[in-house]
């Protein structure tokens, strides 16, 4: 059924659903991986790095059908400063989904363990080796990379509360443009 306000697309609906979970179990496997320990680790480690890669090439698809369908615009009767919160809350979901696989990569590539062998991306792929160990680097990517994780703890329940509120307490039927 069309929404007044406008709908998604279906395909866009399905990027971001497929990313909610992709993206839940990727935080829970980098949160919990420093508490695991050997030999479950590496099973972590594969899962983690394979979730997170993936998130990336989704987001990829996703903003390149962005650029190609664009979203419904934000209706008026939603106040100015709310259209501008909840933009502000998905440019930097957009740029955590991008940037964050990406620290994770490099940070393995500088820590010598490539997604090769037991990381290999999904088991399967071995991903080249992009550069020689450098540990300095890898130490600043990674923390880069766990500060961008945990902003990530915040910047979702602000997004999920903004979907609530629309939802239940403004009953303006935002939550359906995206179901
Ligand atoms: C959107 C995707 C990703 C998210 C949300 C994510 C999130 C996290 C989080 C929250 C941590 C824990 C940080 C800490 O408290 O120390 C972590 C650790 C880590 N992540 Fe990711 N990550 C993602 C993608 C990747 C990718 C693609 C790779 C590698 C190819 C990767 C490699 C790592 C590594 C090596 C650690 C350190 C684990 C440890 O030894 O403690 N991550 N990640
Ligand atoms: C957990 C990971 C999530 C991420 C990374 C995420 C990301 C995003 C992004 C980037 C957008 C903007 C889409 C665009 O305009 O291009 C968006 C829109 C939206 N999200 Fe999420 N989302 C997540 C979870 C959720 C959940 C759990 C809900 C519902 C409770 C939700 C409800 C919505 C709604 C309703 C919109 C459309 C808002 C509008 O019409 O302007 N999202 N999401």
């Amino acid at each position: 059924m069309q929404h007044p306000d406008g709908n998604y697309s279906a395909l866009a609906k399905i990027f971001h659903w497929v990313t909610v979970p992709l993206l839940i179990t990727a935080l829970a496997s980098g949160l919990t991986i420093g508490h695991i320990a050997e030999p479950s680790k590496m099973t972590f480690y594969a899962i983690h790095e394979s979730l997170g890669l993936t998130i990336l090439l989704v987001a990829i698809a996703r903003l390149a059908w962005r650029r190609i369908s664009p979203p419904p615009p934000q209706p008026d009767h939603i106040p100015r400063v709310m259209r501008i919160a909840a933009s502000t809350v998905h440019y930097a979901l957009y740029v955590a989904l991008i940037l964050q696989p990406l620290l994770g990569f490099f940070a393995t590539n500088a820590f010598g363990f490539p997604m090769q062998g037991a990381t290999a991306y999904l088991g399967l792929i071995d991903l080249p080796k992009f550069m020689d160990t450098w540990e300095g680097l890898a130490k600043v990517l990674i923390t880069v990379h766990a500060y961008v994780g945990w902003s990530l703890l915040v910047l979702i329940p602000a997004h999920i509360a903004g979907a609530i509120h629309h939802h239940a307490i403004r009953r303006d039927g935002t939550l359906l443009r995206m179901i």
